[in-house]
């Protein structure tokens, strides 16, 4: 009997032990925008900060305001509740813009150092002990978005400022085009690789003329091929993401052939890719990729810290809560097993504390078993036909800051835009999802407004 239960206590204890073995959790973060400018006591109330634009900004708090990039204080805080909610993530991510949304005469090469220079120290003095893999984004240059595919002062002083994450094969390529590859801590067997996607952006004229920039797809190809023939697994993660964004229909970032080439990567190594982490978007929402209508991988687009409103033309309110994110993983095979987002409240900061908060759990709210690739397209499939699902996605996209109903028009831009990253295939999801899609949704978005008036009584 005594034997009985022993060995039922340790099994009990084995499974535990095994699970905590296998699971291992990082943060992303991206999107800081911190704006040095930002200053409640400026004499001029009605502009809080010099990234609204002259917007005017009578609400701005302590914590922000949804039309202005970060203030030091929600820089801060955000680094702080990663160290409060997981002090000890296995490693970091960080996609990069970290400069404020003002005119290239506002910033120039020096305040763009000094102020990648101030988040990096931040974060390692919150995280001393942390790998911290950094990926450069487009506001991570003087001017904007034009990074060359070529060694340049930045690249060589960030490559100092972040030195000490580096592997020195790391720092070779880094001063060269922004990009690198390591062993994944250290780790036989796993690889990540971080990309300067921010060379296939439209709005780079620098690269725009060049076939393969800093000749990064070329070198990606070699990495992979030689990462095939080791049987390692992949992450990989960048700043500006292929496809299309979500809330601006046929609003690509990637020139069209960078678009492809990208693809074609992804279709030839999917096998060893397990995951893809990218920000730019400043809001939550994934992208499939598939071969022969199979699931082969999903990029995650985590959303912003700043919250700052997009003056893109066409996005109607297009700002965001502050969010960050614990991704889950079995630590083996580089599965991703859940994805946690925490989020501020930003008006609730201002008027009384910041309280960062779970925004919620993607096995949890959106009924999988993980986050793998068949997973990620079943949350997909039910966002699409189900409006429930539908409407809970267009919440988190903009980290509950937009509780609109996520009308016909609307349900095609983003289930197109998470089905289709090749611009041609999106085009036909359009059109194909446009004609089918508005009697069953409208009916659906009937059935909702009467339940949710029925539940408000
Ligand atoms: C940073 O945040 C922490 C935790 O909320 C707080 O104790 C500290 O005073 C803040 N520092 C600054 C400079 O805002
Ligand atoms: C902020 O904007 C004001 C008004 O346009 C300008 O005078 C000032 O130089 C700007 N500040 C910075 C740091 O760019
Ligand atoms: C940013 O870094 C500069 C030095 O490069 C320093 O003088 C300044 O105090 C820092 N600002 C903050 C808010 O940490
Ligand atoms: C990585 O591992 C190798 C041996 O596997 C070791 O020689 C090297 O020092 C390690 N590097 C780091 C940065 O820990
Ligand atoms: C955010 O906080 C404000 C002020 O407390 C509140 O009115 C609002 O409902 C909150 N938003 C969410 C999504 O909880
Ligand atoms: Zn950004
Ligand atoms: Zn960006």
């Amino acid at each position: 009997m005594e034997s009985i239960w022993k060995i039922l206590f340790l099994s009990c204890l084995s499974v535990y032990g095994q699970s905590k073995v296998l699971s291992g959790s990082f943060w992303h973060i991206t999107d800081l925008h911190w704006d040095p400018t930002y200053n409640l006591n400026n004499g001029n109330l009605a502009f809080a900060c010099n990234s609204s634009g002259n917007r005017p900004t009578p609400d701005a708090g302590k914590f922000g305001d949804y039309l202005c990039d970060s203030p030091w204080e929600l820089i801060n805080s955000s680094i702080h509740a990663m160290r409060d909610i997981l002090p000890e993530p296995d490693f970091i991510i960080w996609t990069g813009d970290d400069t404020p949304h003002v005119p290239n005469e506002d910033l120039g090469e020096e305040a763009v150092l000094r102020i990648i220079g101030n988040l990096t120290h931040k974060i390692k003095e919150l995280f001393p002990n942390t790998k911290v893999y950094s990926a450069l984004g487009n506001h991570d240059y003087h001017p904007k978005s034009q990074l060359p595919p070529e060694q340049n002062n930045i690249y060589v002083q960030i490559q100092k400022l972040w030195e000490d994450w580096l592997d020195p094969a790391s720092r070779v390529t880094f001063k060269r085009g922004g990009y690198y590859t390591e062993k994944l801590l250290n780790q036989t067997g796993l690889r990540v690789l971080v990309l300067n996607t921010n060379l296939y952006y439209d709005q780079n004229s620098v690269t725009e003329n060049i076939k393969d920039p800093a000749e990064q797809f070329k070198w990606a190809d070699q990495v992979l091929s030689e990462a095939k023939k080791n049987k390692e697994k992949v992450y990989i993660l960048g700043h500006v993401p292929p496809g299309l964004f979500e809330k601006k229909r046929h609003k690509p970032w990637f020139q069209p052939q960078f678009n492809k080439n990208y693809l074609e990567l992804i279709q030839k190594y999917h096998d060893i890719i397990f995951g893809q982490f990218f920000g730019h978007h400043h809001t939550d929402s994934f992208r499939m990729f598939y071969k022969s209508g199979f699931p082969i991988n999903a990029m995650f687009l985590t959303p912003g810290i700043t919250p700052w409103k997009t003056t893109l033309p066409g996005v109607e309110d297009g700002a965001n809560n502050p969010g960050i994110r614990v991704f889950e993983y079995d630590v083996k095979t580089l599965l991703v097993k859940d994805i946690v987002t925490y989020y501020l409240n930003l008006t609730h900061a201002n008027i009384a504390r910041p309280r960062w908060e779970k925004e919620y759990r993607l096995t949890e709210t959106f009924m999988v078993p993980d986050a793998s690739p068949v997973s990620m397209h079943r949350v997909l499939e039910r966002i699409a036909e189900e409006s429930c699902y539908l409407q809970k996605y267009y919440k988190f996209n903009s980290v509950n800051y937009d509780l609109a109903l996520c009308d016909a028009d609307c349900r095609v831009d983003h289930v197109c835009a998470m089905r289709e990253v090749d611009f041609e295939d999106y085009k036909q999801c359009v059109v194909k999802e446009g004609a089918s899609s508005t009697a069953p949704i409208l009916f659906n978005v009937a059935i909702a407004v009467t339940l949710s008036m029925w539940a408000s009584y």
